[in-house]
């Protein structure tokens, strides 16, 4: 599908966001492995949501879909059921590692699979301390999906993870939930901590020491009443598209704002961001509230080290405000970029170059100058949601009409992200 994208004349109103994707994919699987029943309200609308629903239901677990909400009959630690075709993933990184985390305590044979990106993405990083806790882990040339996991009978481990990865450390703590005694995850850099969140939700034990998680195996986990906060890393995109048009104000309601995912708004104010929280509660463990931004030229700067690990899934979008911000962007320390959904370094730096943006990349990153200009282009997601996200916010500053290809790639997170751009933006030349 292509989207047409129009200069935007303001960026103003406010919006709500489906539920958080990270938050949904934990409720929903620990939900299937708790006892009684779970109930999500505003469950990420997204296809990868929807592939780790589609992948328990093939484990035996009852899932239903109501408007606005999803319910889920925990089987219990012990209950799934193996499955009788190859799980599918889709294009979700998160089902595949996280769920094979607990398939790796499953009695039973199960093989997971995924689409022709997932299928390019390294699996090594979650095979690797499932073997040690004692699950049989194949994969395509050792690293690739599909996996086929052969579990049961695990041992507890202390595993120091070798990347910055909130999938693998929930993969590791979720195959602890079936080991006796303390499996524990030792973090280079703090990772988002919705799993540590989540597991005591649901009555697990866990334990936070500096970058040290345990959580103690052989849990009871309880089925429960919860809510998703709006998705932060969604509302990334229209923060940015207000940021980035002048004369904008946007308020985003009922969003997630985790300390650990929410250095965004840190890194935006530090900018010169005119970004304010007008309400903040907590819910389920988890900070949400409502946020204000208004345009705001930025000075730019440099992201690395533990930040390049808190902003990953926002960088394609910061590396538009770098062009249009007065000193521009650099990134560094971001690798894990050429292994998300798309190369992320190649394929922002060719749609922004289509725009005539002039952006030098690296093998970790980029550097992208300030004060530039966009022109209007023709772009491609490259199967990327954040890549069409992305790009349509800088297409709403450029000279002229954009088009995306493949733009329904936007739905792997938010199937309503062009609906909701057109509610917030009114166009160049549509009057006042
Ligand atoms: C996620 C962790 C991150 C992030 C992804 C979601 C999660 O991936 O990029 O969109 O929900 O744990 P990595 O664990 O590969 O860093």
């Amino acid at each position: 599908m292509t989207r047409t994208i129009r200069p935007a004349r303001r960026v103003s109103g406010s919006l709500r966001l489906p539920g958080d994707k990270s938050i949904s994919h934990r409720y929903a699987m620990l939900a299937a492995i708790a006892e009684g029943t779970t109930r999500i309200r505003n469950y990420s609308s997204g296809a990868d949501c929807a592939s780790t629903l589609g992948a328990l239901e093939a484990l035996g677990v009852a899932v239903e879909r109501r408007p606005g909400e999803v319910v889920i009959e925990g089987r219990g630690l012990h209950g799934l059921r193996e499955p009788a075709r190859i799980l599918d993933a889709g294009n979700s990184g998160s089902t595949i590692r996280m769920l094979a985390g607990i398939l790796a305590g499953q009695p039973f044979r199960s093989v997971i699979a995924g689409d022709e990106s997932l299928s390019r993405r390294p699996m090594d990083r979650v095979i690797r301390p499932l073997e040690q806790m004692g699950a049989t882990v194949r994969a395509r040339d050792g690293r690739y999906p599909p996996l086929e996991i052969v579990g049961g009978n695990l041992r507890p481990i202390e595993y120091e993870l070798p990347v910055a990865s909130a999938q693998v450390k929930t993969c590791v703590l979720f195959a602890g939930l079936y080991a006796e005694g303390v499996t524990t995850v030792i973090e280079p850099v703090r990772t988002r901590d919705h799993t540590e969140i989540a597991l005591r939700e649901f009555g697990a034990e866990v334990r936070v020491e500096g970058r040290r998680i345990s959580v103690r195996g052989r849990a009871r986990l309880a089925g429960r009443d919860l809510r998703a906060p709006g998705d932060l890393s969604s509302a990334a995109f229209f923060l940015a598209a207000a940021l980035l048009v002048p004369g904008s104000e946007l308020v985003i309601e009922d969003v997630g704002l985790n300390p650990t995912r929410a250095a965004l708004l840190d890194f935006l104010v530090s900018q010169g961001a005119a970004i304010r929280i007008l309400r903040l509660e907590q819910a389920a463990g988890e900070p949400v509230g409502d946020v204000l931004v208004r345009h705001s030229q930025l000075s730019g700067g440099v992201i690395e080290g533990a930040l390049t690990a808190a902003l990953i899934d926002e960088i394609p979008v910061l590396a538009v405000l770098g062009a249009a911000s007065r000193e521009g962007l650099v990134v560094r320390d971001a690798a894990e970029l050429r292994v998300k959904e798309s190369d992320r370094i190649a394929t922002m730096a060719e749609n922004l170059r289509r725009m005539g943006i002039e952006i030098a990349e690296a093998p970790d990153g980029f550097r992208v100058p300030g004060n530039q200009r966009f022109r209007a282009a023709e772009l491609d997601s490259f199967g990327d949601h954040r890549i069409a996200m992305a790009s349509a916010v800088a297409a709403l500053a450029a000279d002229g009409e954009t088009r995306i290809h493949g733009a329904e790639a936007a739905g792997v997170s938010l199937p309503e992200f062009f609906d909701l751009l057109d509610q917030v933006t009114s166009e160049v030349g549509a009057g006042d």
